[in-house]
């Protein structure tokens, strides 16, 4: 992957602007007196900003961050976290905020944590899911798109921490 770089337009911005709207519908739908939001860092960054725009009712937000991919575009398998929650899930609507599902397993890790914190519910929204490299069978509440086994950048998703920046998402090509 030496001399990989954005290419073409898989998602442009309008077409994730008109998702990002459904989806905080959907959820706002589900949760009408309001959610907590756990937003997964760093690639949910511009989603979570995004979608929590969308939503009227009372909406709090917390952050953690957590380490799957070492360094490039495949899976070490492993998951590390390397920033945990300020605030308690204890009898809360929980809902977590997520870039892409991949393989599952980030996400099988982070509910399995979660849910033994005590939330009221807890929920998973994920921007993007490649259910073709399912590892593990995890369930995702609200997906924005799903996409092939390509590998995806900008709004928010890096390749080695560049083009998180990008307004649209693209796929790498050479
Ligand atoms: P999983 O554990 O394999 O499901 O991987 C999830 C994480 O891998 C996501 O939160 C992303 O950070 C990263 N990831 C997976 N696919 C892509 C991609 O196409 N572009 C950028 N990051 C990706
Ligand atoms: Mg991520």
């Amino acid at each position: 992957m030496a001399d990989l770089r954005p290419t073409d337009v898989l998602i442009s911005r309008d077409k994730i602007q008109t998702r990002v709207r459904e989806l905080a519908a959907e959820i706002q739908r589900d949760f009408p007196d309001g959610i907590h939001v756990v937003c997964v860092l760093k690639g949910a960054f511009i989603f979570l900003s995004d979608l929590v725009r969308q939503m009227k009712g009372p909406v709090s937000l917390d952050f953690m961050a957590v380490s799957s991919y070492a360094k490039g575009t495949t899976s070490s398998g492993e998951v590390r976290l390397m920033k945990d929650l300020d605030s308690s899930l204890d009898g809360r609507d929980v809902v977590i905020v997520e870039d892409i599902v991949d393989t599952g397993l980030t996400l099988t890790y982070l509910q399995e944590i979660l849910r033994a914190r005590n939330p009221k519910t807890l929920r998973t929204a994920c921007l993007l899911s490649k259910p073709s490299r399912r590892q593990v069978d995890v369930k995702v509440e609200y997906i924005g798109f799903t996409i092939e086994d390509r590998f995806v950048v900008g709004y928010g998703l890096d390749y080695a921490e560049q083009y998180r920046n990008l307004p649209d998402i693209a796929v790498m090509g050479s």
